[in-house]
């Protein structure tokens, strides 16, 4: 059922990303490049399909075969709206291919995009052994000319490291960071807010920005260094206003205040901004806490105490603390026992990613604690350690001593929550993502206890079962 119910739920959105993606189709494309795109994951494959879509003849590589020969056959394995088209449409056109081998494809290229992994690796630095590995893979057989480029977010001084690794003058290294989230990145994509390239050879930097000229996209064009920390910049100042909203939630509880009222009073201001001001239950995902975590060792080569970051995270790992102890506060004190409904896996609403999923994190210490946890997510099935993960919904609700929300899926605001009530044998939802309208709760006699919200207690409660 996963995917169905993801497509239905982001079906406004699939619309919007059809749209962009009908009009980039019928972009006159002024010059087409033959690209090479080195992995195929959220990145890569994005990206691919979307030069593809701009008219570029895009040859996607991955070492894995299988991936290879699913994707040649149309077969997207990942929840991106409109990919699967864009995937589609590339093949059908002939200017989208998928091989094994980074080798034999970049022999006619003319720019070349890495797009592997870059985890955190041992002490929270950026591993770049993929990068490197492509690097070596490919560097002696690159054409005269061609643009190895980054799109991966690496470490400020990577480009520098590549073409040192290349030693090559014939051959310049870009950076050209990525700013995809998952769940619209084909719309980030093609609809982006700005493009960056960068490099010390300023002319190959400007021939990769123009490979998005149809997009009419603000670029900015800046030595490698300066675009290496764009990314980083970026990704770590929304990292640091989740943590600075968390922590205005926490000072609502105390105070009295509603988080809701008091972001809606900050977010009118054009120089905050409504993004982004939502508490949850910490950030996490596939970039924020591994780029916060690179930046800082990023800090700390070049001696600066960048101490704001490091609250920042100290902050999202005291929240999942404080979000624990507010569900065992609904649970009576003690974890060790309670039946816990979870609804949400995911690290977000729109994707079926469990990296460094926040919904997650909270759950393993809830059952380290000792509670039974069953859980739904519309786009997660599967075993899941220490948990029961089942394929309804309302199932997660039966004999649960307290519901708890952890990812922001529409499809949790319609659930029939007296039906929810009836099955459970506890009386508290506990919101950690403010998703769900209190008032269907109330009425169907449960407490409703948001974050950085007054507690809604249920009225007294009848039918419950035992
Ligand atoms: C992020 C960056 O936004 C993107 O630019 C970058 O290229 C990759 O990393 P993504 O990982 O897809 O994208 O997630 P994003 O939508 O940014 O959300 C990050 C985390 O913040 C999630 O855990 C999300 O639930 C949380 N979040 C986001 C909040 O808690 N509140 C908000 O208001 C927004």
């Amino acid at each position: 059922m996963s995917l169905l119910t993801c497509r239905e739920e982001y079906a406004g959105l699939t619309a919007a990303v059809r749209a962009t993606v009908n009009s980039a189709c019928h972009l006159q494309i002024m010059t087409a490049a033959r690209i090479v795109v080195v992995g195929t994951g959220y990145v890569g494959l994005t990206t691919g399909a979307c030069l593809a879509s701009l008219g570029h003849r895009v040859t996607c590589v991955d070492v894995d075969a299988g991936k290879v020969a699913r994707l040649s056959a149309g077969r997207v394995d990942i929840l991106e709206p409109g990919l699967s088209e864009l995937v589609d449409r590339g093949l059908t056109s002939g200017r989208l291919t998928f091989v094994v081998g980074a080798r034999e494809a970049v022999r006619e290229a003319e720019g070349v995009f890495l797009c592997v992994p870059t985890p955190m690796g041992a002490g929270g630095s950026a591993d770049l052994r993929a990068v490197e590995a492509v690097v070596a893979e490919v560097g002696d057989v690159l054409p005269a000319g061609c643009a190895v480029i980054t799109k991966s977010t690496v470490p400020v001084g990577t480009s520098r490291r590549i073409r040192a690794m290349l030693g090559r003058v014939d051959v310049p290294v870009v950076s050209n960071p990525e700013f995809l989230r998952e769940g619209t990145a084909v719309a980030d994509f093609l609809g982006p807010d700005r493009i960056v390239v960068g490099s010390d050879d300023l002319e190959a930097a400007r021939w990769v920005g123009d490979l998005y000229a149809d997009l009419s996209a603000p670029t900015v064009v800046a030595d490698a260094a300066s675009a290496e920390l764009v990314k980083y910049a970026a990704n770590c100042f929304l990292a640091m206003k989740l943590s600075y909203v968390n922590a205005i939630a926490e000072l609502c509880e105390r105070l009295g205040a509603d988080i809701s009222l008091v972001t809606a009073g900050m977010g009118y201001d054009r120089r905050i901004g409504r993004s982004f001001l939502k508490p949850g239950p910490g950030w996490g995902g596939s970039c924020l806490p591994k780029d916060t975590s690179a930046l800082l060792k990023i800090a700390e080569s070049v001696d600066y105490d960048f101490q704001m970051l490091s609250s920042a995270i100290d902050e999202n790992l005291a929240q999942r603390d404080r979000i624990v102890a507010k569900i065992a506060r609904a649970v009576g004190g003690t974890l060790a026992g309670a039946r816990i409904g979870v609804l949400g896996l995911a690290f977000k609403a729109g994707t079926n990613d469990l990296r460094d999923s926040p919904a997650l994190a909270v759950s393993s210490v809830l059952c380290a604690l000792g509670a039974e946890l069953t859980a739904y997510d519309p786009a997660v099935g599967g075993e899941i350690a220490g948990m029961t993960v089942v394929d309804d919904p309302y199932q997660i609700a039966k004999a649960a001593d307290a519901v708890v929300v952890l990812t922001e899926w529409n499809e949790f605001k319609r659930l029939d929550w007296s039906y929810m009530a009836e099955l459970m044998h506890g009386d508290t939802v506990v919101d950690t993502r403010n998703l769900l309208d209190p008032r269907a709760v109330l009425d169907a006699g449960l407490s409703w206890q948001g974050i950085g919200r007054p507690l809604k207690r249920a009225p007294l409660r009848q039918g419950a079962l035992s």
